[in-house]
């Protein structure tokens, strides 16, 4: 028997990936230290010296949102990967969940719960919007959903004393910080923040496709007493506890093939980190947001969130300038600056664009590139009739 369909002609050409300037709130540029140890050979994901980077992976999160939590992972997939196993190990079918929902992260959330069988009550804002801590006191879920870095809005969202809010009404905290995660304070043990998750191609400047989430004494408790197993086998905790040491068992049997160059990669994103420091992190992240605030008034665009304390300092929202439209002032930038800058996202559609400067990308002289590219761009784009 012969094949009857044919190689396509487009794979027998060679692969294409353009070197983009990637100021969009991500995935960001990936450092040339990172991109080397993502080719080193691929060792067995169950060797002992992939446990030993396993372990450092989960020294290095627990530096990253300074905590002493035993259960500290990353999960093999993106940003959503760990959002949908924060959610299916700590809740139950027909259990509460609330959600502040002011941005995309936050209405993400709620239908992952709500697919679960959850009761979901959301609490809306319009994008950029705050919750007040006696707001969120007003209700008794099991867990309580808030996105730190709200990327769609640009918001960074204040998070002293609502875990103790939480720990009063017996519910969990989670908290987002894909968006903000070594670019914005947070504090895990310290904050009483219950299950915190991050991504890797943000500030920690990695590929895409790893996701570090760590879960306190009270989540475990929580999850490991479930009535009922969690939806997902992939994401469930029992397994994922037990291949990345965390269960106390003295073997770690096969539950799924790790993305182990994406290990690498995330380890050696971590260590920069470690050598950097947290501070030094967030000091700059600060630094170079402010640069680039100054340099968007001088170019006469207003910022989203009026609130500086409350800007993210990653990714910054701008309003979208009057009689411009925004995709064209974005595909100009794009195709003459070879650059990415976003518009807004989900609810934030139409509201704002977006330039995130994070970790290897967060340089004065990239926000120079990025004002520059703006300023041309503004120039040249003529105004619609509106
Ligand atoms: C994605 O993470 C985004 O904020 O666009």
């Amino acid at each position: 028997s012969s094949v009857t369909i044919p190689p396509p002609a487009c794979m027998l050409r060679p692969l294409e990936a353009p070197l983009r300037y990637l100021f969009g709130p991500g995935p960001s540029n990936v450092p040339p230290r990172i991109l080397a140890v993502g080719a080193k050979p691929i060792i067995g994901h169950l060797h002992p010296e992939m446990y030993e980077i396993m372990n450092d992976i989960k020294r290095g999160i627990q530096y990253a949102f300074q905590t002493e939590n035993n259960m500290t992972i990353s999960m093999s997939g993106s940003g959503h990967a760990a959002m949908e196993c924060a959610v299916f190990n700590t809740v139950e079918p027909g259990e509460s969940v609330l959600v502040a929902v002011n941005g995309i992260w936050g209405e993400r959330v709620a239908e992952i719960a709500e697919r679960m069988g959850a009761n979901v009550h959301r609490m809306v804002k319009t994008p950029g919007g705050y919750f007040s801590n006696k707001e969120i006191e007003q209700h008794k879920p099991v867990l309580f959903f808030l996105t730190h870095g709200e990327s769609s809005a640009g918001l960074c969202h204040p998070v002293d004393g609502i875990g103790d809010i939480c720990r009063k009404h017996n519910c969990l905290f989670l908290v987002d910080t894909v968006a903000s995660l070594g670019a914005a304070p947070i504090f895990m043990d310290k904050q009483n923040i219950d299950i915190l998750y991050t991504g890797s191609q943000k500030a920690l400047n990695a590929p895409p496709g790893t996701a570090p989430i760590s879960f306190n004494e009270r989540a475990c408790h929580k999850m490991f007493n479930r009535k009922t197993k969690p939806v997902s086998y992939l994401f469930d905790m029992t397994h994922l506890s037990n291949y990345w040491g965390c269960d106390g068992k003295p073997a770690r049997l096969y539950h799924h093939t790790g993305p182990v160059s994406g290990f690498f990669a995330l380890r050696e994103s971590l260590a920069i980190l470690a050598e950097r420091g947290l501070e030094e992190s967030w000091k700059k992240h600060k630094e170079v947001a402010a640069y680039l605030y100054r340099g968007l008034e001088d170019l006469g665009l207003k910022l989203f969130i009026p609130e500086r304390d409350l800007r993210l300092p990653s990714v910054t929202t701008i309003a979208i300038p009057d009689g411009y439209e925004w995709r064209e002032l974005l595909a100009y930038i794009m195709k003459h600056h070879q650059m990415e800058m976003t518009g807004g996202l989900g609810p934030s559609i139409g509201m704002v664009m977006r330039i995130g400067l994070m970790g290897y990308n967060c340089e004065k002289t990239n926000a120079d590139m990025a004002l520059n590219a703006l300023a041309d761009a503004l120039k040249n784009c003529k105004k619609s009739k509106a």
